[in-house]
């Protein structure tokens, strides 16, 4: 299925320092610059937010704190309402779904499940709106599935066309700060970006690094953009296949 997959980073919507707010820029970027032709999905992350309840309530080490679980959902879909309602402004139709619906983990590997429903959607005209979420865990309750993982097991499975990252950089920088504007999936792992690198920010599932490892895992025919969300121009690049940020293929 020719689909376009866009992964609305946390780092894009939140300072994930100091937890300032860019959901209303990002939301409308994204209402204004998404591909009028193609299908598209979305997954949106956590941001400031997701990441430091995550964190209070020590929800990556996979907590049985029920309560934390359920205010850590109810902040992410705070974001997505926002993204979605700017999305139905311009006539748009998101539908929001849930990760625990399409995602199960067993022995800490995500599984994806049945993808019909999703595709139904997708094939009505929708666009399935996902957060990066806590499936079900076969042995421990609830755990975390990043929505990087999501969108490139999506990807993978839904045969999609592209993969475009939105963040609050450029795209990967090397050593010195400049953009690499394109890379082969083959040659990621030789760049050193250490788990550490997170520019400060508060990110459970391995910022930037994590982001490449998973990305490493694309197949070969998703084409891979890391673009910076916050920036006019750049979405609408990307999805119509102009150089912009960093391109993986
Ligand atoms: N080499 C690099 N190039 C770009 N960003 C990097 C690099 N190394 C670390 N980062 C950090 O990675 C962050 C993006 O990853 P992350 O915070 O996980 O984004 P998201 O919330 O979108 O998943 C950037 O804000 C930046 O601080
Ligand atoms: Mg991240």
């Amino acid at each position: 299925m020719a689909a376009i997959i866009i992964k609305i980073g946390g780092s894009a919507f939140s300072d994930k320092r100091t937890g300032k707010s860019f959901v209303n820029v990002v939301a409308r970027n994204v209402a204004k610059e998404l591909p009028k032709k193609e299908k598209v999905l979305i997954i949106q992350g956590a941001g400031h937010i997701g990441h430091s309840i995550a964190k209070k309530y020590n929800l990556s080490k996979l907590s049985n704190n029920q309560n934390g679980w359920a205010l850590l959902r109810y902040n992410v879909e705070q974001v997505t309402n926002v993204i979605s309602k700017a999305m139905i402004d311009k006539g748009y139709a998101p539908m929001a779904l849930s990760a625990s619906s399409f995602f199960k983990i067993e022995s800490g590997q995500a599984i994806v499940k049945n993808l019909d429903i999703l595709r139904d959607y997708l094939n009505m005209g929708f666009i399935p709106l996902m957060h990066s979420d806590a499936p079900i865990d076969s042995i421990n309750g609830l755990s975390i599935l990043s929505g990087d993982d999501m969108a490139v097991l999506l990807a993978n499975r839904l045969g999609a066309s592209k993969l475009i990252f939105g963040t609050d950089v450029d795209g990967i920088y090397d050593k010195d700060k400049r953009t690499i504007s394109s890379i082969l999936k083959k040659d990621l792992k030789k760049l050193s970006i250490s788990d550490a690198d997170t520019g400060g920010t508060i990110d459970v599932t391995g910022g930037m690094a994590g982001k490449l490892k998973q990305i490493r895992m694309a197949k070969k025919g998703v084409k891979v953009y890391i673009i910076n969300l916050r920036k006019h121009g750049e979405l609408k690049k990307a999805a119509s296949g102009k150089k912009t940020g960093t391109c993986i293929s």
